[in-house]
């Protein structure tokens, strides 16, 4: 069914995240039929020039995307495009809220959703200016929400202050705070593979489990957001949020059911269950790096220090390589390993959990593999989503031999998906006002919780190790897990699937 009719207000309407991410979403949701033509669109922006300056720039960024050659997707925009406005003005200034107020009024219907597609200094303000001008006030079947990007905060202490100040604004109910990692579908089977196969969730704690790896390597450098990633790292930009989401999909007890509030129940009490480290524990349990200057991908790709907008005697990490643990029934004595980084081998974000060993292995040991490899089970969050399953079958042949082999699932071999930007999912929920994909306000703070000790850490000095870009990470983060005689997952170890 299509969302209900609203108004989506954009602020930063003229940004790079309007043009590059929301409007292609809002295409093809209105093309699959998502939303319909009682979407009206409100864009905010400082520049003048009114509605068709905002058109123009969304037409000439469209032109170039590349996505535009499907008629589809092209009559869709036509549509949408009658339905767009634009308010010019500063959202720092009360001026502006009054003509939204006006707009709103004036609308064919009252809900409203508030995207805030600004830097996040501004967050605070625009809640406050927004409820100042009676614009987050529910009526009676209306509704108004608002919707945050990440970053939440940089540390505990500024999230803390964040979500003090949203709520004093408006309701827990009424805010949105997107992760988009929880847009992907494969972070959204995680639920499905778990809760809907016996097989699955009765191995799932640690009678079986030994440990569980969660990788999130990029291909891509820092690039241009210099100015941003060196005030942020890897450990702020990927792990309390991303990373977190996916550990706690993975980790977290069934929820009784799949509403909104019993999911983030359980999320939440998950997260809050990671161990939250002392100083001398945050030192053993962390690593981090950052990239030289070399080959990356065809490029010569300067060190990252040398990179615009990054200060050349910078202790940002690009990479981190953190265990934690999780101290559940379920999960004591687990480690999750987790690691994420820039300018990587591949772009490869995975979830690996390895079993223990049988507890018995009648099996003769051979020369070139003097132990049973352990059954894993590898869901690739992407690219190349699917799930994948490694197991110990015999040989064939006379001498009782065993051999790993794995256990496919593709999605591209089963669905068609189509080309989406991930969060056509997070809008028709923002729509619809479900909050399943959005985190609330404690699963924020348990997260930064939980990081907090490293950036304590790291703000006392010391410089990330250094590793080349194409690597899976500096020399400190495969210490970090072979230590407790384990190995990093490397995906060209997989049991060949062809003969040979
Ligand atoms: C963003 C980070 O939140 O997530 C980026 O700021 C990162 O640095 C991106 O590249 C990763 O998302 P995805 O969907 O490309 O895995």
């Amino acid at each position: 069914a299509p969302a209900p009719p609203l108004t989506f207000v954009i602020f930063g309407a003229t940004g790079d995240l309007t043009r590059r991410l929301l409007i292609p979403t809002l295409i093809n949701m209105t093309r699959s039929g998502l939303v319909g033509d009682d979407l009206h669109i409100l864009g905010i922006g400082i520049e003048t020039g009114g509605v068709e300056m905002l058109l123009e720039r969304f037409e000439s960024f469209l032109a170039t995307s590349g996505d535009m050659q499907d008629s589809a997707r092209q009559e869709a925009w036509q549509r949408l495009r009658k339905r767009i406005a634009y308010i010019s003005g500063d959202f720092t200034q009360n001026a502006v809220y009054e003509e939204i107020a006006k707009y709103l009024s004036q609308a064919p219907n009252a809900n409203a959703a508030f995207y805030f597609a600004v830097p996040p200094r501004f967050f605070g303000d625009i809640a406050e200016k927004l409820s100042a001008n009676g614009l987050v006030n529910e009526t009676i079947g209306a509704f108004r929400r608002i919707a945050i990007e990440k970053p939440f905060g940089h540390d505990l202490a500024s999230a803390r202050e964040l979500n003090a100040r949203l709520l004093s604004h408006a309701n827990e109910s009424q805010i949105y705070r997107i992760d988009h990692f929880l847009g992907k579908e494969t972070v959204q089977n995680i639920m499905t593979t778990r809760f809907a196969n016996m097989m699955i969730e009765a191995l799932w704690n640690n009678n079986y489990i030994d440990h569980v790896q969660i990788t999130a390597a990029e291909l891509v450098d820092v690039g241009m957001r210099g100015k941003f990633y060196d005030a942020t790292g890897a450990l702020r930009d990927m792990v309390p949020n991303h990373l977190f989401q996916l550990l706690a999909m993975v980790a977290m007890e069934p929820p009784n059911s799949f509403d909104a509030e019993s999911i983030r129940n359980e999320k939440g009490k998950l997260l809050k269950a990671l161990r939250i480290y002392s100083r001398e524990e945050a030192a053993k349990n962390a690593v981090r790096g950052a990239y030289t200057a070399g080959p990356l991908d065809g490029n010569n790709l300067p060190a990252y220090t040398e990179t615009a907008d990054v200060s050349p005697d910078s202790n940002t990490e690009t990479f981190v390589g953190l265990k934690l643990l999780v101290d559940t029934w379920r999960w004591a004595g687990v480690p999750f390993y987790l690691r994420t980084g820039k300018a990587m081998k591949a772009r490869d974000t995975e979830v690996v959990i390895t079993f223990r060993q049988v507890p018995f292995a009648q099996f003769p040991r051979h020369e070139s593999r003097p132990e049973l490899p352990p059954n894993r089970l590898i869901i690739q969050v992407q690219p190349d989503e699917g799930l994948d399953m490694e197991i110990s079958i015999k040989s064939p042949g006379l001498v009782l031999k065993t051999a790993p082999v794995s256990l496919d699932f593709r999605y591209a071999d089963r669905f068609d998906i189509g080309k989406q930007t991930g969060y056509e999912s997070l809008f028709y929920e923002l729509f619809v006002g479900d909050q399943t994909l959005f985190q609330r306000a404690d699963g924020i703070e348990a997260g930064w919780a939980a990081v907090q000790p490293f950036l304590d850490l790291w703000a006392e000095g010391g410089k990330p190790d250094p590793y080349a870009p194409g690597s899976m990470g500096p020399a400190c983060a495969d210490e970090l897990i072979e230590r407790d005689g384990r190995t990093w997952h490397r995906p060209e170890d997989a049991p060949a699937v062809k003969k040979g």
